[in-house]
């Protein structure tokens, strides 16, 4: 950097321009701005704290002004363009999915250790109070030992515009807002996957080209099962945890809804023995915390919590349930 604050442009203005807030609150950085859409440029220029814009990908990247770039971008283009950046010299946060394949996210890596830049992906679930409390008291043995864990994601989304098309998502559902809980289910119960066997299916948004609805099974190596279901088909759900972690000494779930929040229950905490207990947890927002994360691994030369070989294996789990949602068969990994 050494020329004071860090230039950080953010490009595509879609849940970006969430990004962009956060990094406009920032002291040590310039925020700038990037979207084909003029609208939108424009919006964020009225609302928030912006050093400057620019028209073009390639513009951003010619920048000396531009230390790092995030890209909130559909996913056919995070490749490309990870890769252009990391060529041009600039540090690297790229929205989830890391990439649409195992290749694309594979060639992403190489290019950031070859230009030696950071590369991290935003799964702002790893930066979520409730996962980092719920790690920190698996951690912590207050469950005893878990063997079980399950994710239900489940809401009404109506899908439009790219994530319509197979092609520019690289699936449906799953590689899309399910890959949250994806990382969910992998940063509980023990992230080495071993075997995966899903079914997916799309019979409510029969616009899109891929699932709307995924069901899928897990055993990890370390020998915890677990059960993730995924859907954009739901407009009526019903009162229902977003994970449950069970373990042979007590339980702990985040409740949804009214009271929602993290439970725990455990026979090695006495006042949850009996009956569960809501943890009181820091109110921070995920999405704040990952933009931190990311100016601070650039700052302070760290490797960033959700890093690619992290993605890569959040990634590894939708195409291995993709590929057993094909054959009907369960998929070993790693692929
Ligand atoms: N972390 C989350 O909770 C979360 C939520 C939504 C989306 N996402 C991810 O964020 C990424 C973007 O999704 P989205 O919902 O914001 O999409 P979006 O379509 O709402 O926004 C994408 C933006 O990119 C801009 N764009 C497209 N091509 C461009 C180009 N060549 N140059 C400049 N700008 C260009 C578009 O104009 C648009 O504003 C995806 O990877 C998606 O999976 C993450």
């Amino acid at each position: 950097m050494g020329k004071g604050k860090l230039g950080i442009c953010v490009v595509g203005l879609g849940i970006g321009y969430a990004h962009a807030r956060n990094y406009s609150k920032m002291e040590d950085v310039d925020l700038y701005i990037c979207d084909a859409d003029r609208a939108k440029v424009e919006r964020a220029k009225a609302e928030l704290e912006v050093k400057g814009t620019f028209g073009t990908i390639d513009e951003v990247l010619e920048s000396p002004k531009i230390d790092a770039v995030d890209i909130s971008l559909p996913h056919d283009m995070h490749k490309d363009v990870a890769v252009k950046a990391a060529e041009a010299g600039k540090h690297i946060m790229v929205e989830k999915p890391i990439a649409r394949n195992l290749a694309e996210a594979d060639e992403m890596i190489e290019a950031a250790e070859r230009a030696g830049v950071k590369l991290m992906v935003a799964e702002w679930q790893r930066f979520a109070p409730s996962i980092v409390k719920a790690r920190e008291f698996i951690g912590e043995g207050l469950l005893g030992e878990v063997f079980l864990v399950c994710v239900y994601q489940l809401g009404f989304v109506r899908i439009t515009g790219w994530r319509l098309s197979k092609e520019r998502t690289g699936g449906g559902n799953l590689i899309d807002s399910g890959i949250h809980a994806v990382n969910a289910l992998r940063s509980l119960g023990g992230a080495d996957v071993e075997i995966v066997f899903s079914q997916t299916t799309r019979l409510v948004l029969k616009e899109m080209e891929g699932e709307d609805t995924s069901v899928t099974v897990v055993r990890f190596r370390n020998g915890v099962v677990g059960n993730l279901i995924t859907s954009w088909g739901i407009s009526t759900p019903g009162p229902h945890a977003y994970f449950t972690v069970y373990g042979t000494d007590g339980s702990l779930w985040e409740q949804l809804g009214d009271d929602g929040g993290l439970y725990i229950r455990s026979s090695r905490l006495p006042e949850a023995d009996e009956e569960p207990v809501k943890v009181d947890l820091p109110k921070v927002s995920g999405f704040e915390a990952e933009c931190r994360h990311f100016v601070e691994c650039i700052l302070e030369d760290k490797e960033p919590i959700t890093g690619p070989r992290e993605a890569r294996a959040d990634l590894e789990l939708v195409v291995a349930a993709y590929r057993s949602a094909e054959t009907g068969m369960p998929v070993r990994l790693p692929l």
